[in-house]
């Protein structure tokens, strides 16, 4: 029989542990599960994608996932197409997420009529990527929203410019 594979698509500029407790659910219904960095082109990235994916790919080795964390600059429906991935798994906070999320499961379903969209309720409806941004740009610490490897990898002092550089165009 076939690997079961599910792909879980998000910018993750920073991966949280929202996003990871959504990634802990699909990994124990798939044999595998790819964690895919991916460009939304309304959003320009803070922390770099390379960086961001090893830290990923480390929090996932550290809890076992059957897991891994890949960078894609192209269509998810594509790269389903091109890699035989018929699920992709959203996960769902709240109503506007739901609303949202269905325009894009009917687009790439035109663009790939095999690919199945599944949504998996996310847990803690506070936490977003933005939020833990800001957290970081007025200096506090983010150790209890994302993983440690993420933490590590954002505290470092290259990541860290980031936060000094938001706080010198702060008024
Ligand atoms: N827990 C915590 N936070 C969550 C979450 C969860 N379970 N699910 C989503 N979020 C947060 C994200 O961190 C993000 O926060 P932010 O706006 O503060 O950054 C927000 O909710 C929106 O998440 P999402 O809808 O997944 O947007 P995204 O920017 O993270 O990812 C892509 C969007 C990358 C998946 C999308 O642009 C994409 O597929 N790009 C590739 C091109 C493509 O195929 N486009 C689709 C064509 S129709």
């Amino acid at each position: 029989m076939s690997k079961r594979i599910a792909l879980y698509a998000g910018s993750f500029d920073p991966y949280t542990n929202g996003h990871h407790a959504i990634v802990r659910k699909a990994a124990a219904l798939f044999d595998e599960v790819v964690v895919m960095i991916a460009v939304n082109v309304e959003k320009r990235r803070a922390f770099d994608a390379e960086a961001m994916r090893r830290a990923i790919q480390a929090t996932l080795e550290a809890d076992g996932l059957n897991a891994r964390a890949v960078i894609h600059t192209g269509l998810v429906a594509d790269y389903c197409a091109e890699n035989g991935i018929r699920w992709y798994v959203r996960g769902l906070r709240n109503g506007m997420d739901y609303s949202y999320e269905e325009n894009i499961a009917q687009v790439n379903r035109r663009l790939n009529p095999e690919m199945e969209t599944l949504y998996l309720r996310g847990d803690d409806t506070a936490i977003s990527s933005s939020l833990v941004r800001e957290l970081l740009a007025f200096g506090r610490d983010i150790g209890d929203y994302v993983p440690g490897s993420v933490w590590k990898t954002i505290t470092s002092t290259r990541q860290s410019k980031y936060a000094s550089s938001i706080r010198s165009t702060t008024l």
